[in-house]
C-alpha cells in the first residue's frame, strides 16, 4: 500500500474526527496547560540540570518518561520531600513545600489519561530561578552583615555520602540580635551539597566547649530564615561555629569547596527595641528521648522526652533530628492546669535523607503556658522494611555515629513573660472569633 493510500484510508475513517474532537473537549488535564505549571512550582528547583534531583523536569520530553513514577511519588507525598503531617497539628507554616491535594489529583489524572501533551500555546514561559551562589535574601535585605565560611573540602566526583564537620572561628565580636540567616552552598557544589547545618560552640564556666544554639540550616530550595519581629536570637561573641555538611557526590569533583553562612542583624537603633523583645534560642531540646535505650534487631521502639519551663514560651520552629532508624516524631504539649494534651506537629513519614525546619507562620506559633510539659515522641524501625536501615541484625543505641541513633528536635523557643503571653493569647482569640464571625456571615 502506498503512503498516499494509507493517508487516504486514514482521512476517510470516521474514527479520526471523533477522536480529535473528544480530545479537544476532554476533561483531563494536559502537560501544557496544567501539569507544566505544577512541575515548575514544586519540582524544578531540584529537578533541573546541576541540581540535586537525579533527573531534569524542564520540558515535556524530560518529564514524560517519568510520568508513572511521578504520579506514584506525588500521590504518596514522597515528592517534593517534606515530611509533615497534613491532618494533625498546626498547619500554617512558612516556606511550606507540601502540594495541595488539588495539584496532586491533577498530576494523577494526567498520568491516568496517558500523560497527554495538549496545546503548545498553553505552555507557561520557563520559570526563572535565582542565580546559584547568590544570597536569596539579598534582594530584600541587601548583602549580609557578617559571613562565616566552612573550611575547604575536596568533594570527590564519585562515592558514598560524606560528612564534613570543621570547627571555625565565628569572627563575631559583638552579641547582636539576628534578623535573618541564610546558608549558601557554592554554585559549583550545589548538586552535591545535600544539606549543611551550623551551630555555635561556646565555652562554659569550666572552660569546656559546649553546644550552643543552632545558627543555620540549609536544604536545597530553602530561602533562609527570618527571626520573627519582637524576638531576639543573640549571636554569642567570641564563639566558634561547628559545621555539619552532608555532601553527596554527583559525578562532578569540586576541589576546595566552602559553604558560607550569612547573618543579617537587627538594627538596634531604629527597627528594633531591645527592651521590648523576647529572647529566643534555637537549641537541641529533649535530647535522646530523655535517656538510654536500645532498639532490638528486627524490632521497633518508641521513646519520649519531656521539657517544661517556669515561664511561658512560644515555639517558633521545629525540626526533628534522628538517624537511620528514626521514622517518625511528634511534638505535643500537656497542660496540667487543664489536663489537656494537644499535638502541635507530627512527621509520620520521616527520613534522615531530608532535613527540614518547620517554621510556624507568624501568629500561629504554639503558645505554651508556664509549667506545661512539651513532649517529644520518637519512633524507630530497625527492621529490613526501613529502606534507610544499613543492618537490621544490630542492636542500636543512642550515640554520635551515623549508625547510632539520635532523637532530639531543634526548636526555636521565644521566652515570654506572663504579660506578653497573655497579650499574644488575646490576639489569637480575637482572630479566631473574627474568623468564626466572618464564616457565620455575621460581620
Ligand atoms: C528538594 C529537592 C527536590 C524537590 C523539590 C523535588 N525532588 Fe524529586 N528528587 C529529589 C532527589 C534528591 C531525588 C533522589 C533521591 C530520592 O529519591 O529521594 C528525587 C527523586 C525523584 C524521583 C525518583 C524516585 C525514585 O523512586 O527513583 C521522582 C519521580 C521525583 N523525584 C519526582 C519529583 C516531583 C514530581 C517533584 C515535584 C512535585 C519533585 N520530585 C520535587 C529532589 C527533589
Amino acid at each position: 500500500m502506498s503512503y498516499k493510500n494509507v493517508l487516504g484510508a486514514f482521512l476517510v475513517s470516521a474514527v479520526v474526527p471523533a477522536l480529535s474532537s473528544a480530545q479537544e473537549s476532554a476533561p483531563h488535564p494536559t502537560y501544557a496547560k496544567e501539569v507544566s505549571r505544577i512541575i515548575q512550582e514544586n519540582c524544578q528547583i531540584c529537578h533541573q540540570p546541576g541540581q540535586i534531583g537525579p533527573m531534569s523536569f524542564t520540558s515535556y520530553e524530560e518529564v514524560r518518561p517519568w510520568a508513572p513514577l511521578i504520579s506514584m511519588r506525588v500521590a504518596a507525598r514522597e515528592m517534593p520531600p517534606y515530611h509533615y503531617d497534613n491532618h494533625v497539628g498546626v498547619q500554617d507554616l512558612k516556606n511550606d513545600w507540601r502540594m495541595s491535594q488539588e495539584d496532586i489529583d491533577t498530576i494523577v489524572a494526567w498520568v491516568n489519561a496517558g500523560s497527554p501533551f495538549g496545546n503548545a500555546e498553553d505552555l507557561p514561559p520557563p520559570k526563572q530561578f535565582p542565580n546559584m551562589g547568590e544570597w536569596r535574601l539579598a534582594a530584600e535585605l541587601g548583602p549580609p552583615d557578617h559571613t562565616i565560611k566552612s573550611t575547604a573540602w575536596d568533594v570527590p566526583a564519585e562515592g558514598q555520602d560524606l560528612w564534613w564537620k570543621p570547627i571555625v572561628d565565628s569572627g563575631i565580636t559583638e552579641s547582636r540580635c539576628i534578623k535573618a540567616v541564610e546558608t549558601l552552598p557554592s554554585a559549583a557544589a550545589i548538586g552535591s551539597t545535600h544539606h549543611a547545618n551550623s551551630h555555635f560552640k561556646v565555652l562554659n564556666e569550666d572552660g569546656e566547649w559546649v553546644n550552643g544554639d543552632r545558627l543555620s540550616e540549609f536544604a536545597i530550595g530553602k530561602l533562609g530564615e527570618k527571626v520573627p519581629e519582637g524576638a531576639c536570637r543573640r549571636v554569642p561573641a567570641n564563639s566558634k561555629v561547628e559545621w555539619e555538611v552532608h555532601y553527596f557526590p554527583d559525578g562532578k569533583a569540586v576541589p576546595n569547596d566552602q559553604v558560607t553562612v550569612g547573618i543579617w542583624y537587627y538594627d538596634e537603633e531604629d527597627e528594633f527595641v531591645e527592651e521590648e523583645s523576647f529572647p529566643q534560642d534555637l537549641r537541641a531540646y529533649l535530647l535522646d528521648g530523655g535517656g538510654d535505650y536500645m532498639i532490638p534487631p528486627h524490632g521497633t521502639l518508641m521513646t519520649q522526652g519531656f521539657r517544661s519551663f517556669d515561664h511561658p514560651v512560644r515555639i517558633d520552629s521545629w525540626q526533628p533530628h534522628m538517624h537511620l532508624r528514626g521514622v517518625a516524631m511528634s511534638l505535643e504539649v500537656f497542660d496540667p492546669q487543664t489536663g489537656r494534651k494537644e499535638v502541635l506537629s507530627q512527621a509520620s513519614n520521616w527520613t534522615s535523607a531530608w532535613n527540614h525546619s518547620h517554621t510556624y507562620e507568624d501568629g500561629y506559633q504554639p503558645l505554651i503556658p508556664a509549667g506545661a510539659t512539651i513532649i517529644l515522641t520518637a519512633w524507630y524501625d530497625n527492621t529490613a522494611d526501613n529502606p534507610m536501615n544499613p543492618d537490621p541484625d544490630q542492636w542500636v543505641g543512642a550515640g554520635q555515629r551515623t549508625t547510632d541513633e539520635m532523637s532530639h528536635a531543634w526548636i526555636a523557643v521565644s521566652h515570654l513573660d506572663q504579660e506578653a503571653y497573655e497579650k499574644l493569647l488575646a490576639e489569637r482569640k480575637e482572630r479566631e472569633n473574627s474568623s468564626v464571625a466572618s464564616l457565620d456571615g455575621a460581620d
